[in-house]
């Protein structure tokens, strides 16, 4: 059966194209799972789509992947910087996680150099754009394969 990993796109992701262009880019959220489902095809990886502007559901996403998935990439987008609640939902399910930015959020304001969720993720990819998720998705991959061999 081949693996399988959870994309996880928190609040304000479903805006890409059209917010902050400057920072996020001009494609947009479609062009972004288009771009994460043909990196995962070519490594051979099922993936699952999901994203929402509210916490609570990214919980309920998190716990549901339980027995369900092998790994979960994570951009919790404004989430990262307050959620207490993903952090601990991602420590419950104990399932291999990145963490993705698309910004370098390191050289952003000193509200965003904190990552709750992060705290959780075996490894944060940021700074790299759609970039990013492709390296999380090849990473996981090798993590989980590591794992289990
Ligand atoms: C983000 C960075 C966060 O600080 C911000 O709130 C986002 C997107 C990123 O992908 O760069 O919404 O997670």
């Amino acid at each position: 059966m081949a693996m399988k990993l959870l994309i996880i796109n928190g609040p304000n992701i479903n805006m890409l194209g059209v917010r902050e262009p400057g920072i996020y880019g001009s494609r947009t959220y479609r062009d972004l799972v288009e771009f994460v489902s043909s990196a995962c095809r070519e490594a051979g990886v099922e993936a699952e789509f999901f994203q929402s502007n509210h916490e609570g559901a990214i919980v309920d996403a998190i716990q549901g992947a339980l027995d369900r998935v092998d790994g979960i990439v994570i951009n919790p987008a404004a989430y990262t910087h307050t959620s207490v609640a993903i952090l601990d939902a991602l420590k419950a399910v104990d399932l291999p996680a990145a963490e993705v930015h698309l910004s370098d959020v390191s050289s952003r304001e000193s509200f965003r150099q904190l990552s709750y969720p992060g705290m959780a993720c075996k490894k944060t990819f940021m700074g790299l754009g759609f970039e990013g998720y492709r390296q999380a998705v090849l990473f996981l991959k090798e993590y989980i394969e590591r794992q289990g061999a």
